[in-house]
């Protein structure tokens, strides 16, 4: 089924002047007009025949023949691991799942032995290369996806550095080898063996481990300090505190433990707070912060299953070793998998003498304690200062859009646009993922949905008393068009930001100075996105959001369903500029006037 893998075309590096051309483009109407004079004249000179553009780009061109993927190594550093916040709410998206209804201990720990039977199945899959190939769905429909980004779920690891984290990646093999996921309980750290003797534990034998974990993590007296609010911490910081924990043979030993686990399932307490899909959202981004489950946590691990004693379910992924739709696919797995096989718990016979789950242990010096009290303290602040909004438009979705024979993508961005418009009078540089899985390695770039056309359409539909429906009614087409536009660009490897980031790179790279487009202010503009969104669809009941990736900023995530759309809108309350509750409401009224 993965035959396609090595036939996907390798992503092509745009022409330069293409790409120089659409830079000036994308930012003219978003600067002010003395600024771009400047720019322009910049652009020009870099872009000049035998000027450092033409350099650069002969010099990325020569590297895209020797590479599977001329941009990856770039884009991982830029994106993520030379990305010094911290993980939670600034860099790792979450799922959350539908409320469950535990009425007990043991239902929870009956729900979560079955999402590991369900993970440990998943696994499997990924490792026998048995996993269907992905299809693109939606514009340009049809063609194989790259099946890459599946291989790291389960083994990877996100290794904080004093200047740049490193993905580090374990070998999965096909062989039933000795395997672990940990498990956290009220802090503490468990090795769960899901392997032993060459044998794949049942979901009695889960159960039977989770419920000694659970004893194990109530008894009081041997609690250790919740060494996971380091992970919560920015890189740096952690980096820091990590190299200090490793001193030491029994931290360095429990490090390893988790490193090389497959996925953390996190056995939370009951949050103390009333479940509603925003509150379910921030539980899931922050963890509540130490007072909650804030500690409960092992951010640097790519999969970690959230089970609340409350029934506040889902996962928390580090982003950097694949995008939201692969942690769609696997979550849609697994709850598809545990409806449609019904628990084994009965019927499976527990192995009779398992060896008991292991408690992580940890030496905790007077400099851990401090590293511990200021990462605890800093979460609290991030925990108060994500302001989220989880809304279910139900006025329509995307039948209607595809009705007016719109695409339903561009139309929400239009709309996303028009409602910042008329929240802040402006409008500013807006990421949009696009997925570049057709072509080999492939992750995502940039769909830049602030267009000259998005802001006409705006503009006049804010000055409605002014202008025609039928005129308001062109303008909203013509905005449509050119975001659907940009999209087949950027999903056809066509993209500027993904080039731009490479000119930028290989120039570093080859030692040179710094070109001036880089150093000029309106790069640093066009790269500050004030309004960062992405579709996250689903097939299940279920939603993934984000925390803003700007202080000034928004982060905007929908789930575009048949006859409504859910939009997770998050800011920071620090800001004097953003409110989500505001934005949301507006979005509300934007979308019902789009329809009109
Ligand atoms: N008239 C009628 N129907 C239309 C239409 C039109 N003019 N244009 C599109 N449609 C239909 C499509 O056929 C599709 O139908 P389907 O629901 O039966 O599949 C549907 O509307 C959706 O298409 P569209 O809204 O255009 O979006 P898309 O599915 O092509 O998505 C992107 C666009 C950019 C979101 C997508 O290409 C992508 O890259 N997704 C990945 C994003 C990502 O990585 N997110 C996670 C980041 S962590």
């Amino acid at each position: 089924l993965y035959h396609f893998e090595d036939g996907l075309p390798k992503l092509p590096v745009p022409p330069l002047q293409q790409t120089l051309d659409m830079y000036l483009k994308c930012m003219s109407h978003l600067i002010p007009e003395e600024q771009f004079k400047k720019t322009k004249a910049i652009v020009e000179k870099f872009g000049a025949p035998g000027g450092m553009g033409e350099f650069l780009q002969k010099k990325l061109v020569e590297r895209s023949e020797h590479k599977a993927n001329w941009v990856y190594d770039y884009w991982l550093e830029d994106m993520y691991l030379s990305n010094r916040l911290a993980l939670p709410v600034n860099s790792s998206p979450v799922m959350v799942f539908p409320k469950q209804n535990f009425t007990s201990h043991s239902d929870t720990l009956r729900f979560a032995a079955h999402l590991i039977s369900g993970v440990l199945e998943y696994k499997s899959l990924i490792d026998g290369r048995a996993l269907p190939v992905d299809y693109a769905r939606g514009q340009l429909a049809g063609t194989p996806l790259c099946m890459d980004q599946y291989n790291k779920v389960f083994t990877s690891y996100r290794l904080p550095g004093a200047k740049m984290d490193t993905l580090v990646a374990q070998k999965s093999t096909v062989m039933p080898e000795p395997e672990h996921i940990i498990v956290a309980c009220k802090n503490q750290f468990f090795v769960l063996d899901v392997v032993i003797n060459f044998r794949r534990l049942n979901e009695k034998d889960l159960y039977t481990q989770l419920e000694r974990i659970r004893k194990m993590a109530d008894i009081e007296e041997e609690r250790l300090p919740p060494i996971g609010l380091l992970t919560s911490d920015d890189r740096t910081q952690w980096a820091e505190a990590r190299s200090v924990l490793i001193k030491d043979s029994t931290n360095r030993d429990s490090l390893d433990m988790i490193e090389r686990c497959l996925c953390l399932v996190c056995l939370d307490e009951p949050s103390g707070t009333e479940l509603t899909d925003t509150n379910r959202a921030l539980l899931m981004l922050h963890g509540g912060g130490m007072d909650k489950n804030g500690g409960n946590r092992w951010y640097d691990k790519p999969m970690q299953f959230v089970i609340g004693a409350d029934g506040c379910c889902g996962v928390v992924c580090e982003h950097s070793p694949f995008e939201g739709i692969v942690l769609v696919q696997c979550s849609e797995y697994l709850l598809r998998y545990m409806r449609g096989s019904p628990s084994k718990l009965v019927r499976a016979a527990s192995m009779s003498e398992l060896p008991a789950p292991r408690r992580l242990r940890w030496k905790c010096s007077p400099d851990i304690q401090a590293f511990l009290t200021a990462s605890a303290d800093k979460l609290q602040r991030l925990v108060k200062n994500l302001d989220m909004n989880v809304n279910k438009f139900t006025g329509y979705g995307k039948e209607f859009i595809k009705k007016q024979k719109m695409s339903p993508d561009a139309y929400i961005q239009v709309a996303l646009q028009f409602t910042f418009y008329r929240c802040h009078g402006r409008l500013v540089p807006t990421y949009e993922s696009a997925s570049i899985r057709r072509f080999q390695e492939g992750r995502v770039d940039n769909i830049r949905s602030s267009t000259p056309e998005a802001l006409a359409f705006v503009k006049a539909m804010a000055n409605s008393s002014k202008i025609t429906d039928a005129e308001k009614m062109e303008l909203l087409w013509t905005a449509i068009k050119a975001q659907t536009n940009y999209t087949i660009l950027a999903i056809t490897g066509m993209a500027i930001d993904n080039h731009l980031l490479g000119l930028r790179e290989i120039a570093k790279e080859l030692k040179l100075e710094k070109p001036e487009l880089f150093s000029d202010t309106t790069y640093a503009t066009s790269i500050h996105f004030i309004l960062s969104t992405s579709q996250v669809p689903t097939t299940e009941e279920m939603f993934c959001c984000y925390g803003p990736v700007v202080p000034n900023g928004y982060g905007a995530c929908y789930n575009p369903q048949t006859d409504h759309i859910i939009f997770c809108v998050s800011s920071f309350r620090d800001s004097a500029e953003t409110s989500s509750d505001l934005f949301v409401k507006t979005l509300e009224g934007c979308l019902k006037e789009m329809q009109h």
